[in-house]
C-alpha cells in the first residue's frame, strides 16, 4: 500500500496526570458562556483555572461555541501554548458530536504542534471516545504527493493525551480503543479519497483494501476484469470499458463464529467520474476523485468491524470502475446486461454509479443477508436538495430508521427521503428492462427507484446518498478538513454495533 494511504494516526492515550504539569507542546482547555465566562471541567486546579480565565478574558475570549483562542502558557502550565475551545452554554450537557467538533477545532488550530494534551470534559466513556475521535480527526494531515520537494506538508499531532481522572477505568480504556479504531478507519477512507485519481485506479483501490485488511479476519476477494466478464457483471464492465485501467469488484467477508445476524454493505467505487461520453463540465470535475467515497466507507467499516470483533457477520462489496470517455467507452443508447441478466439501456453515461451498484446489489443478495445497505455518491440532486453536510437515506422503513438512529448516535447528518412510485415509469425503456435515467425532477429519488429494481424481493434495504458530505470543498470545520471526509464510516459502524447487540 502506498505511503499516502496507510492510515497513520496520532498515538492516543488517557492520562490521569495533572494537566498543568504534563509535558506537551499544546494544552487544550474548554470554555463556556455559562456564568458569564467559565473554564469547563476539573482537570485544572481552581487557582490555575482562575488565572487562565483572567488571561483568556483579557484577550477577548467569550466561550462561544466553535471559538478557538490561543494564548501562551504563561507559566500557568508546563505547555508553552494553551488553546481554549468554546462550548457555548453547556447547561444541557454537550452532545458527543458537540464535543467531537470542539476537540477537532482545537487540534486543527494546533497544526504543526506535535504533542498535545486535552483537558476537556470527559464525564463519561462516550464523551471520552468522542473527544479522542474529534481530536485525532482534526489533527489529520493527508500525506500528500509532494514527496520530492521541500514543500512536504506539515503534519498534524503525533500524540494526543486525554487528561482524565477516569483514565484507569475499564470503560475509558474501551472508549480509547474504539476511538483508535474509528480514527484508523476514517483516516483510511480520507486517504484513499484524497489520493490523486491518477494514483487510485480500481486495481489500486483493491490493493489498498487488501493491505488494510491483510492482518484481519476479513477475507478479501477481488474480481478482475476477466473474472467480471466470466461472471456476467455487465454494469461494472460497461462503466469501466472507457478507461485503460480495468474495473474491480472487491468482496470482503467477515463471519465470526456464532454470529446470528448477517448484514450486507455495498459501496460505489468510481475512482474517477468524468461522466464518460456524457461528459461532465470541467468546473468541479476534479472533485470526482471522491466518487469512490462509498467504497472507501465500506472498506474502512470492515476494518473497524474486525478490529472491534463485532459479533455479527458482514459481507461488503466495493464496485470499482473508472468512468472515462475512451475509444472503447459505452455509448448513450447501449444496452447492457447487469449481473443476473436484467438489461439496462444506458441513456446517460454519467448515471454510471447505479450501473456498478446494480451488479453488486444483485451479487450481495446471493449471500442471503438479513438486510443490505448501500452507500454511494450517487446524485448531484442529493447535493442540491440537502447541501454539503447532510446525506439522504431512502428505502424500506425499518432499515431507513436504523440508519437514522445510527447516524444520530455517530454524529453524522442523514435525512429521510421518499421513493415516489410515479418516478419509475419515466425510466421505462423502449428496448431494455429499464433505462438508467428518468425525468429531471427528483433525481435523487429516481436513482433510488432504479437501485430498488436490483434488490431481491423481500430483502430489507436502505440506500445512503452521500454525494453532498463525502467531499468537503468548503472551509474546514470541527474535525472535518477540506477534501475527503470519510463520511458514513461512523454511521455504518454504529448500525452494525446496534444490530450486533440486538443479537
Ligand atoms: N458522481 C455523480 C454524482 C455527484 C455529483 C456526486 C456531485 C457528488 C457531487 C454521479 O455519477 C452523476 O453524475 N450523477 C448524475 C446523474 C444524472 C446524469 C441522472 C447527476 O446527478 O447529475
Ligand atoms: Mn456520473
Ligand atoms: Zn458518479
Amino acid at each position: 500500500m502506498s505511503e499516502q494511504v496507510t492510515p497513520k494516526i496520532p498515538t492516543l492515550t488517557l492520562k490521569a496526570d495533572n494537566a498543568l504539569t504534563i509535558a506537551v507542546d499544546g494544552l487544550v482547555v474548554a470554555t463556556s458562556t455559562d456564568n458569564k465566562f467559565s473554564i469547563v471541567g476539573d482537570a485544572l486546579s481552581k487557582a490555575a483555572a482562575t488565572k487562565l480565565r483572567d488571561a483568556l478574558l483579557a484577550v477577548g475570549a467569550t466561550g462561544a461555541r466553535d471559538e478557538v483562542v490561543r494564548i501562551p502558557g504563561l507559566g500557568i502550565t508546563k505547555a508553552p501554548l494553551i488553546v481554549a475551545v468554546g462550548l457555548g452554554s453547556i447547561k444541557n450537557a454537550p452532545t458527543h458530536e458537540h464535543l467531537r467538533r470542539a476537540a477537532g477545532n482545537a487540534t486543527r488550530s494546533l497544526f504543526g504542534f506535535k504533542k498535545l494534551a486535552l483537558a476537556l470534559p470527559a464525564t463519561d466513556a462516550g464523551s471520552a471516545q468522542a473527544l479522542l475521535e474529534g481530536a485525532a480527526l482534526g489533527a489529520y494531515a493527508f500525506g500528500d504527493h509532494r514527496f520530492a520537494t521541500a514543500k512536504k506538508a506539515k503534519s498534524g499531532a503525533t500524540s494526543i493525551a486525554l487528561v482524565t481522572a477516569l483514565a484507569a477505568t475499564a470503560e475509558f480504556k474501551a472508549a480509547l480503543s474504539r476511538a483508535k479504531t474509528v480514527v484508523e478507519a476514517t483516516t483510511f477512507a480520507r486517504n484513499v479519497i484524497n489520493t490523486s485519481p491518477l494514483h487510485m485506479p480500481p486495481a489500486e483501490l483493491a490493493a489498498a483494501a487488501q493491505a488494510l485488511l491483510a492482518d484481519s479476519t476479513v477475507e478479501v476477494t477481488v474480481l478482475d476484469e476477466k473474472a467480471l466478464a466470466k461472471g456476467g457483471y455487465g454494469g461494472i464492465l460497461a462503466v469501466g470499458q472507457g478507461s485503460s485501467r480495468p474495473p474491480r469488484l472487491i468482496r470482503m467477508q467477515y463471519s465470526p463464529a456464532g454470529a446470528t445476524k448477517h448484514i450486507a454493505l455495498v459501496g460505489k467505487g468510481i475512482t474517477f467520474d468524468t461522466g464518460g461520453i456524457s461528459l461532465k463540465p470541467p468546473a468541479s470535475m476534479h472533485e470526482m476523485k471522491a466518487d469512490m467515497s462509498g467504497a472507501a466507507a465500506v472498506i474502512a467499516t470492515m476494518h473497524a468491524v474486525a478490529a472491534l470483533k463485532l459479533p455479527i457477520a458482514v459481507t461488503a462489496y466495493a464496485a470499482c470502475a473508472e468512468n472515462m470517455p475512451g475509444g472503447n467507452a459505452q455509448r448513450p443508447g447501449d444496452v447492457i446486461s447487469a449481473y443476473g441478466g436484467r438489461t439496462i439501456e444506458v441513456l446517460n453515461t454519467d448515471a454510471e454509479g447505479r450501473l456498478v451498484m446494480a451488479d453488486a446489489l444483485v451479487r450481495a443478495a446471493e449471500d442471503k443477508p438479513d438486510a443490505v445497505f448501500d452507500i454511494a455518491t450517487l446524485t448531484g440532486a442529493a447535493v442540491v436538495a440537502l447541501g454539503f453536510r447532510t446525506a439522504g437515506v431512502i428505502g424500506d422503513e425499518d432499515p431507513r430508521n436504523m440508519v437514522l438512529a445510527a447516524a444520530a448516535k455517530a454524529g453524522e447528518e442523514f435525512w429521510p427521503m421518499p421513493m415516489p412510485e410515479e418516478l419509475r415509469a419515466p425510466m421505462d425503456s423502449l428496448v431494455a428492462d429499464i433505462a438508467n435515467i428518468g425525468i429531471r425532477e427528483g433525481r435523487m429519488l429516481s436513482a433510488a427507484l432504479f437501485l430498488k429494481e436490483f434488490i431481491a424481493d423481500g430483502l430489507p434495504w436502505a440506500h445512503l446518498d452521500i454525494a453532498g458530505p463525502a467531499f468537503n470543498a468548503q472551509a474546514a470545520h470541527g474535525y472535518t478538513h477540506k477534501g475527503g471526509v470519510g463520511f458514513g464510516v461512523r454511521t455504518l459502524l454504529a448500525l452494525l454495533e446496534t444490530t450486533a447487540q440486538e443479537g
